[in-house]
């Protein structure tokens, strides 16, 4: 049928068209050149049912072409070559200087900057890497992905059911998605809504990678001679000094226990980052006040893990769950474990100490929670199961008590009714939240 989205075929036959017709405009003599312009507006109004020279106000029309909005030059894609997993194109006259990053170190920060990872992590969520490849990828394509969501959103709301097929196909030609032989699903209640936003939170923090390569790409070509590794490139990229810790010190030992008591079996640690953000202990530093600190975990998307150490761990516009719109912590590695998505079975997971300071307990979910309520700094959903308070260490981070669990999993008597299994600890001001330590961990099949 002519409404269904994945038939806006559109974006690279499209963009081979114009190629096409620019080409016949420049090549041709002065006398072809206004029926060359004049064929081109033809073909481009017969695709796209616009006119050319109003294409500022363009408008998709069903079963026909759109157009994309793109960023950089269009052979950003095709530019990328991967130098041994660095993904960086290296110019023959310049010298590259040695990495000065240890061995663990430069296996890091290939794999989070490794574009068959963000590739991998795209396909997963069903989006179309042909026409939408990273190289391409905006910040304006994904903010009108969320404007086309916000829409949808209002429908629903409403009860205009009859508006939400148009709708999802808009959305769906601002973010072309690939489901293969399926039809594209129409976006028609609020979990898959949701789920979509969450999908282009993903894609905001991949378009933040992308770009902290594109400037270390650009300030290189700016160098004279010699040139630092592409791994040195991208970790300065990041502004977060990562040191790698001794698996022999006492702090290792009492992290590996933490996930030995709280993980899922078949989880190895391979290695610990100790982590330290540009500008996050100053701003930690306004909750010097605030008592009652945890070490608590946080997972997510390797996709994503650039970003955060780029940017930390945000509450978005769009952020949103069962405990509202904050930032979420676990003290169960296995529930933190569930939001990793790992590559090649290598995931990333943060060890976080949060300034929870007063904590407000719930039972029930409540997504519409944007803050603690008055006199409280934190909510916890009290899980019907915790790791045994009584076995809890503290360890100082700068002349501070940090609580870290160290038992194993026990029920919690008084919290048998609640709708949560695992507890989750949630901030509702970024500022909350130091990340202390990264992890690599493998993730050996389930079986
Ligand atoms: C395109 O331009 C023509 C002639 O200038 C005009 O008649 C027509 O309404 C325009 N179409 C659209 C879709 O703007
Ligand atoms: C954690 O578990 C692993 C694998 O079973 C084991 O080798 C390691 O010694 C344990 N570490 C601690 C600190 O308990």
């Amino acid at each position: 049928m002519e409404k269904s989205p994945y038939k806006f075929f559109v974006h690279f036959s499209f963009f081979l068209l114009c190629t096409f017709c620019l080409f016949t405009i420049y090549s041709a003599g002065p006398s072809t050149v206004d029926a060359a312009i004049k064929n081109f507006e033809k073909k481009f109004k017969d695709k796209t049912k616009n006119n050319w020279s109003d294409r500022e106000n363009f408008v998709s029309h069903s079963g026909k072409y759109t157009l994309i909005e793109v960023d950089g030059d269009q052979d950003a894609e095709v530019k990328v070559d991967t130098v041994d997993g660095g993904d960086v194109k290296v110019k023959t006259e310049q010298h590259v200087l040695p990495c000065t990053l240890d061995e663990a170190t430069q296996r890091l920060i290939r794999f989070i900057f490794n574009n068959d990872m963000f590739k991998e992590a795209m396909t997963s969520m069903n989006l179309d890497i042909k026409k939408m490849p990273l190289g391409k990828l905006s910040k304006q394509q994904i903010a009108k992905g969320f404007e086309a969501l916000e829409l949808i959103e209002a429908a629903i709301k409403k009860g205009e059911r009859n508006k939400l097929e148009e709708l999802t196909s808009k959305f769906f030609t601002i973010i072309p998605h690939n489901f293969g032989r399926n039809r594209p699903p129409i976006i028609s209640d609020d979990s898959v809504l949701q789920g979509k936003k969450e999908m282009l939170l993903v894609l905001a923090d991949i378009e933040i990678a992308q770009s902290l390569k594109a400037e270390s790409e650009k300030a290189k070509e700016e160098m004279k001679d010699t040139v630092p590794h592409p791994f040195d490139q991208n970790y300065q990229s990041l502004k977060c000094k990562l040191s790698l810790m001794d698996k022999k010190s006492k702090e290792f030992k009492i992290i590996e226990k933490y996930l030995n008591a709280t993980g899922r079996k078949g989880l190895t640690l391979v290695d610990v980052w100790e982590v330290d953000r540009d500008t996050e202990a100053e701003r930690f530093r306004e909750n010097y006040a605030l008592e009652n600190r945890k070490l608590l975990w946080h997972g997510t998307n390797v996709a994503v893990v650039a970003a955060i150490l780029k940017s930390g761990l945000r509450i978005m516009p769009h952020s949103g769950g069962r405990v509202g719109r904050g930032v979420y912590f676990a003290s169960e590695n296995i529930k933190s474990a569930g939001y990793v998505c790992p590559s090649n079975n290598i995931g990333i997971m943060f060890l976080n100490e949060v300034a929870l300071g007063k904590e407000y307990t719930i039972t029930q979910d409540d997504s519409s929670l944007r803050k603690a309520p008055a006199g409280y700094d934190s909510v916890v959903a009290r899980g019907s199961q915790e790791p045994d308070p009584s076995k809890d260490v503290f360890i100082e981070l700068d002349g501070k008590k940090v609580a870290v669990p160290q038992g194993k999993v026990i029920k919690q008597q008084q919290y048998q009714g609640s709708s949560f299994f695992n507890s989750e600890y949630l901030i509702y001001e970024e500022s909350q939240c130091r990340i202390r330590y990264l992890l690599e961990l493998k993730f050996s099949s389930w079986s």
